[in-house]
């Protein structure tokens, strides 16, 4: 679609005074609904520059082209009450989408824009010795679907997990396992007995304030390199991440580096020292700290009373090393809304150390998930575990294809690709910004607006183009890539017949993917990526139902497995980028 605006664009500006086609083509937009045609431009946003009415603008922009000044991909245009409505030429649109699809394939919807820029993105970041809940999955497939968008737009992905492995709640954690714990407990239990030990702590502090005297004692051993306390403190670390582990293997997420924020202990005292030269650290009764009263935020804490130093402290020194190791285009941290200010903070601390790089510092926060009013604090122990919410969709899916296709081929690996891919896709599907509640309903339907429901569209395609090639065997789970299927179709006029109501509207909704792309990396909203995917396996489903396509006629039948091997494609690349998989049968 956005080469057709581009063209319109220029057709348009051809007939205006002043106005750059650049900007015309930012205003062109597709209307909400078919009768107003496939692009509209709303001529009011055109009206004060050309000192004309919007009515005016668009009657003598319709007459202009209707007059012989047409680029070949509009049929017509109208005025209608200040819009200039636009209807392409079906023909044309398909004969210039569908070969571009098809020579793309994998390829189709990426873009060289990010070439030699890089681009840090820190997530997930779940925190040792307590167990990944269902806010770090959040943070993990937004961050991993940022990742593969801007990697598919040419960026280089630098993807760290940020670990939350340094602080005082170790040293806690050192003195429960030091008086109730055991190794043998530690290897079975793992993250539960961390968990359990950590609750029994608060619980016993509670009566005997002295376990936090040696609480703090403990973790300013490990601040000073004690080796005991490092023993320890490196077991919690491999049990947590043996746990972790499993579902990132389970999502399918990897990382460039696993860096928590104990990687940056000796670079603690430069940044310090570095704050304290540039002026910016005062003493507030034995702590350190930076004020930010002028910008109407709360002064951001360094350096405590006992010399050891926090959250703050890391990021920025985290944020120098990946500057000076990267050097970053953008550096991005998602984690939920609640840390906004803490990013706020620390982005104008590193602006006032005179970084200007400061400004490509960007936080992508998301909202909170709810649980059918389970629980997610952690203090308490009763936390849903993604490890488990993961497991129980894998059943439901399970059972479902038990009932539905039995006699499915790789059962077990499709029910968890779709498991794993309605958890993925329900977490992304509406603004990031937005609170999630969790509905197991809505997650697992295979209607709807959910992963099952595009996988299974998905699905459906494939079937078609092996019924289409004459292969009867099983599907395997994942194809060559591209899969050639058969569809040898003539170039220039095989496309001519795709022109029907369906047809022609699924061509552009295939056509608009590369720009939902775009804008999913431009507004850093993978959702966008997402409900495109819904509404193009919608299109889909709607021409499937309306055209037949294993028709008699050679000609039109070899042009609708054409179209339907773009929609495999776009759907194919659209799943991909958001992390879910796509099994040839379900
Ligand atoms: N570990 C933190 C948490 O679970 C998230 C860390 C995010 N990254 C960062 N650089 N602060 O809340």
């Amino acid at each position: 679609m956005d080469q057709f605006k581009h063209r319109i664009a220029a057709n348009v500006a051809s007939l205006l005074e002043g106005i750059p086609a650049e900007e015309i083509r930012g205003l062109l937009e597709v209307p909400p609904g078919p009768a107003m045609g496939d692009l509209s431009l709303p001529c009011f946003k055109l009206s004060k520059a050309l000192r004309k009415s919007p009515t005016a603008i668009a009657e003598e922009l319709a007459d202009g082209i209707q007059g012989g000044n047409r680029e070949n991909v509009i049929a017509n245009v109208s005025a209608v009450s200040g819009y200039l409505n636009i209807r392409l030429d079906r023909t044309a649109a398909a004969r210039e989408v569908l070969p571009g699809i098809l020579s793309s394939g994998e390829n189709y919807g990426s873009q060289t824009a990010g070439e030699g820029k890089t681009i840090v993105i820190d997530f997930s970041s779940p925190n040792i010795a307590k167990p990944f809940h269902v806010g770090h999955l959040r943070s993990t497939v937004i961050g991993a679907a940022l990742y593969r968008i801007f990697n598919f737009l040419g960026y280089r992905c630098v993807g760290i997990n940020h670990l939350g492995d340094w602080g005082t709640q170790f040293g806690k954690l050192i003195t429960a396992y030091r008086r109730w714990g055991d190794s043998a407990k530690l290897e079975q239990g793992a993250i539960d007995e961390l968990l359990g030990l950590y609750v029994r702590f608060h619980e016993e502090a509670e009566r005997d304030p002295a376990l936090e005297e040696e609480a703090r004692a403990w973790f300013a051993k490990m601040e000073r390199g004690d080796e005991e306390a490092l023993a320890l403190w490196r077991k919690f670390v491999d049990v947590s991440l043996a746990e972790f582990a499993k579902i990132y293997e389970l999502l399918g997420v990897t990382f460039d580096f696993v860096t928590g924020e104990s990687f940056y202990n000796d670079r603690m005292g430069p940044v310090i020292q570095e704050l304290k030269q540039k002026g910016l650290l005062v003493e507030d009764q034995g702590a350190w700290l930076v004020r930010l009263d002028d910008y109407d935020m709360a002064p951001a804490l360094m350096l405590k009373q006992d010399g050891s130093s926090l959250y703050h402290t890391r990021d920025v020194a985290a944020a120098i090393y990946r500057k000076d190791t990267y050097d970053f285009h953008k550096a991005i941290y998602v984690t939920d809304y609640s840390q906004s200010l803490h990013f706020r903070q620390w982005f104008k601390v590193v602006e006032l150390m005179g970084y200007d790089w400061a400004q490509d510092l960007v936080h992508v926060p998301f909202g909170r998930v709810s649980l059918e009013g389970a629980s997610l604090s952690t203090r308490k122990g009763n936390v849903v575990k993604l490890e488990e919410l993961l497991t129980q969709a894998i059943s439901k899916i399970g059972e479902i294809i038990e009932s539905k296709n039995p006699g499915l081929a790789h059962k077990e690996e499709v029910a968890r690709q779709v498991g794993v891919g309605a958890v993925i896709f329900n977490d992304l599907s509406g603004n990031r910004i937005k609170d999630i509640e969790f509905s197991w309903e809505d997650a697992l339907s295979f209607e709807g607006e959910t992963g099952p429901y595009v996988q299974y569209t998905y699905a459906r395609a494939s079937s078609v183009l092996r019924k289409g090639a004459g292969r009867q065997e099983q599907a395997a789970l994942s194809p060559e890539y591209p899969d050639g299927n058969g569809t040898n179709v003539e170039p220039d006029n095989a496309f001519d017949s795709l022109t029907g109501e369906a047809e022609f509207a699924l061509v552009k909704q295939l056509s608009l993917f590369p720009e939902k792309v775009e804008q999913a990396a431009a507004k850093l909203e993978p959702s966008i990526v997402t409900r495109y995917l819904v509404d193009a396996a919608q299109a889909f489903n709607r021409f499937y139902h309306d055209c037949p396509i294993l028709t008699e006629d050679r000609a039109l039948r070899s042009a609708r497995l054409a179209l339907v091997q773009c929609v495999q494609i776009t759907l194919r690349n659209g799943l991909s980028l958001i992390g879910l998989k796509f099994p040839e049968e379900m």
